[in-house]
């Protein structure tokens, strides 16, 4: 009997058997996509994170309902910079750029047309971001919702207009390469590093620049400028520096920028906190105290700490000759009807701390009178972190002679007795710079003036010696055709 060896299958069965495969194929199929979702998903938000850490927001948003459209001014020595439209808008934004542009763009400060960017963008600093994190950011910057909104032109005087200039900045300053961890140091230092040196910037602002406008490696993190604000040395050193502060002291600094009888961060650090230290995890702000910690000191111009002055009232201030500008009376009026409501007549500030202490408060005590006069004239945003209030700006409130003698009241009652600043000192940091920045800037016109009258000089002497030598040659051959 053969038919039984061939048993007809079970239509049942195989139905069952069809369904369960093609059951299990959806359920593969399924979770291979919830892992492309979960995986593009963990991508957006590690490249939130990281646009957060290199603080893309804060310096391509100038209005917070028109997030990453830019238009943030960034001063610079020589003028204004604008920030570029980094929302996917094609026209004005990069939604035309390819990830290799936008790789380019970042790291090496070349736009989509091939023309070169202000160091205004810290692409110095990014050009040893990772790739897979530029490709993150990338992939972030595109799920934003696209803004028509076109970059405003910069405010750059002739030669610092040029584009082409660049090239001879990056030239001297530009160097390319990848970041290498250091064996011989911890993971945690070497993720301080790379939030400090790369993502962070900080070097941006707190690093000094040489003669060719560069960050000086030399001198890295011994106090720098964003526009008139001075950015504080913060290497190690315990005098210039922030050797002295705690661990504990430096990570609350970071994280909300106030840290009662150390510091308090307004102007570009205020904004740094509110728009990117504060987002960063707890481990991630202890790698950078970590890495902190071990900048090698340099030194500064301040003879103690910058947070140790004004414990007690300086005495002496009550002799005229010691106030710059306008009496002490006025300026101690002024003091007590606008600022001591907040700030306590002795500068002691709210018990709470929410209102700042002038007293042992580092901005107040440096060793320049700058963040104390733009402190006044711009107030300070401290956004919601951590519970501080804001102060409101005192520009439109007060003429240049009031701000230089309040500012110089409140440095010589609660803190460096030796800052002093005249009517003239305010007037020019209202406008945006500051005596040194004027010089520098012409300084650096006169400079290419200088090598351009040079340069045409000996243009013009190579001309008259290549005519002459024409001209020779001329005399020559026709000497010879006649003979
Ligand atoms: C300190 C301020 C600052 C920070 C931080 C910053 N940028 Fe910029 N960025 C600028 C300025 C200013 C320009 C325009 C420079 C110019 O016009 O030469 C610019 C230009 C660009 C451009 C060129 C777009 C174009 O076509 O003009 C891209 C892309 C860009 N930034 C992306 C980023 C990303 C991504 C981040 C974060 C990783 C970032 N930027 C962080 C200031 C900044
Ligand atoms: C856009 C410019 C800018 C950037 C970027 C910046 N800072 Fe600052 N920073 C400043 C300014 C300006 C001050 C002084 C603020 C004040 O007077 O309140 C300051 C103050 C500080 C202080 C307090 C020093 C003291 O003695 O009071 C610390 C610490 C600090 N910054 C750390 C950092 C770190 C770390 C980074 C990078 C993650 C960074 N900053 C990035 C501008 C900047
Ligand atoms: C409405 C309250 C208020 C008034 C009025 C006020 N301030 Fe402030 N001030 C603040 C707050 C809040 C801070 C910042 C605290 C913080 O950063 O968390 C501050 C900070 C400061 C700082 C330190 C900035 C720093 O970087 O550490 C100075 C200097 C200062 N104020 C001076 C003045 C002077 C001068 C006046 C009067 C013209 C004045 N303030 C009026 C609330 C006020």
């Amino acid at each position: 009997m053969r038919r039984g060896r061939f048993p007809r299958p079970d239509p049942t069965l195989l139905f069952q058997a069809f369904a369960a495969t093609i059951v299990r194929s959806i359920v593969a199929g399924l979770a291979l996509l919830s892992l492309c979702i979960q995986l593009r998903a963990n991508e957006i938000q590690k490249g939130e994170y990281l646009a957060r850490a290199a603080d893309c927001i804060g310096c391509h948003t100038s209005n917070p309902s028109r997030p990453f459209a830019g238009g943030y001014r960034v001063p610079t020595p020589f003028g204004d910079v604008y920030s570029s439209n980094i929302t996917p808008d094609q026209d004005t934004g990069i939604g035309r750029y390819s990830e290799d542009e936008f790789l380019r763009a970042v790291r090496e400060g070349v736009r989509r047309d091939g023309t070169d960017l202000y160091p205004a963008m810290p692409y110095d600093s990014f050009a040893k971001m990772r790739r897979e994190d530029v490709v993150a950011i990338r992939t972030y910057l595109l799920t934003q919702p696209p803004i028509t909104q076109p970059r405003p032109e910069n405010i750059l005087p002739f030669p610092f207009n040029q584009r082409w200039a660049l090239r001879l900045w990056k030239l001297a300053n530009y160097r390319p390469g990848s970041f290498t961890p250091n064996r011989n140091r911890t993971e945690t230092w070497n993720r301080g590093s790379y939030l400090v040196d790369v993502l962070g910037h900080c070097g941006a602002c707190h690093t000094p620049r040489n003669m060719t406008f560069g960050e000086d490696e030399d001198r890295k993190l011994a106090g720098g400028a964003a526009g008139v604000w001075q950015a504080f040395n913060i290497t190690g050193d315990k005098t210039m520096g922030i050797g002295a502060w705690s661990d504990d002291e430096l990570f609350l600094f970071l994280k909300t920028g106030a840290v009662a009888g150390k510091a308090y961060a307004s102007g570009p650090m205020a904004e740094t906190v509110m728009n990117s230290l504060q987002h960063l995890s707890d481990d991630d702000i202890r790698a950078i105290v970590a890495y902190l910690r071990d900048v090698p000191p340099q030194s500064g111009d301040e003879q103690q700490p910058r947070f140790s002055w004004g414990g007690t009232i300086n005495v002496g201030i009550a002799e005229p000759g010691n106030v710059a500008q306008g009496s002490t009376h006025a300026a101690g009026d002024l003091y007590g009807s606008l600022c001591s409501g907040c700030h306590g007549i002795d500068g002691s500030g709210s018990p709470d701390s929410s209102y700042a202490s002038l007293t042992r408060n580092s901005t107040l005590g440096a060793a320049t009178p700058e963040n104390v006069v733009m402190t006044i004239l711009t107030g300070v945003k401290a956004g919601d972190v951590a519970g501080r209030k804001s102060m409101a700006a005192f520009a439109d409130w007060l003429d240049d002679g009031q701000v230089a003698s309040l500012a110089n009241y409140v440095t010589s009652r609660f803190g460096n007795p030796e800052l002093s600043v005249t009517a003239a000192d305010v007037h020019q940091m209202r406008a945006g710079s500051t005596t040194e920045q004027t010089v520098i800037l012409l300084a650096g016109q006169t400079l290419v003036m200088i090598g351009a009258g040079l340069s045409l000089g000996l243009l013009l002497l190579l001309a008259r010696r290549l005519r002459l030598a024409a001209r020779l040659s001329g005399f020559t051959s026709a000497h010879r055709d006649t003979r």
